[in-house]
């Protein structure tokens, strides 16, 4: 999982405003005892975890499942879509095919140029596009090699972050929420905007598959780093737009294991049920 315990208290904590002291008192313990799980030094137990997530506006259950590690999303592995671990950053990155891997698009062109270009000729296919998610550099400092390398291939990003790419922004086609692009023969890949981790945060929709970059992880969300947008908009574009995807969509996140969006429906800490 790409984040622990430790890790959803801290950005539960920093979304909503809510410190230590106020989190100890509330739920009666020490506030050494949360700065220590902030720190990945034990977690909270059932109950404290329970109580936690009311503070925080947290789904107690999923959260006391995240403090025991008691939940993992099983082993998915998406027909026609590649990972390629972005060295040396700790990052995904992907690659889509379509018509028997003859048309292919790439999802965050990041890491060690030489590494990725590698992994990229390695086939004869036409690369059409390279989305990108955000501006972060573990999820597009290879571009300018990219696009060197693969001409023809057309960059999308928004214009909120592309500025993270330099002069190359100039030539990026705007992400425009809810449009499509043309993939091959009457397929198309969808553009969603989803702000919150970055003004310009991205999802990318092709056939059962949602790309989404650092907006949704298996079990837990991007931390709330907008210049404008705020934690409430990452949960916002989370509800909004990603869950009304179908069930059985499978997310490709930024980080972490693939999940599926009934799963986190039922599992993210971050989504009470019934809300
Ligand atoms: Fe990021």
């Amino acid at each position: 999982m790409e984040d622990d315990f430790g890790d959803v208290l801290r950005k539960a904590m920093r979304g909503t405003g809510v410190g230590s002291e106020t989190l100890a008192r509330e739920i009666g313990v020490q506030p050494r005892i949360i700065e220590a799980w902030l720190q990945y030094d034990g977690a909270a137990d059932d109950e404290q975890a329970r109580a936690l997530a009311r503070v925080l506006r947290l789904d107690p259950g999923a959260l006391a499942d995240s403090a025991a590690k008691r939940w993992h999303p099983p082993h998915i592995a998406a027909h026609d879509v590649r990972h390629h671990p972005q060295d040396p950053h700790p990052s995904n990155g992907y690659v889509f095919f379509l018509e028997e891997g003859r048309r292919a698009a790439l999802v965050d062109p990041a890491g060690l140029p030489q590494n990725l270009l590698r992994v990229l000729r390695d086939g004869d296919y036409h690369l059409q596009y390279i989305l990108i998610t955000h501006k972060h550099a573990d999820h597009c400092d290879a571009t300018a090699a990219v696009a060197e390398a693969f001409p023809q291939a057309q960059i999308v990003m928004h214009k909120l972050d592309s500025a993270a790419i330099g002069p190359l922004a100039g030539k990026a086609l705007e992400v425009r929420d809810n449009e499509t692009l043309p993939f091959g023969d009457g397929a198309n890949i969808r553009m969603l905007h989803t702000p919150g981790h970055t003004d310009g945060s991205s999802s990318f929709v092709f056939a059962s598959t949602a790309f989404t970059g650092d907006t949704l992880f298996a079990g837990s969300v991007g931390g709330a780093y907008g210049d404008a947008s705020t934690y409430g908009d990452i949960l916002n574009s989370i509800r909004s737009k990603l869950f009304t995807l179908p069930d059985e969509t499978v997310i490709m996140p930024g980080h972490g294991p693939p999940s599926t969006i009934a799963l986190e429906r039922l599992h993210n800490p971050f989504f009470p049920r019934g809300d």
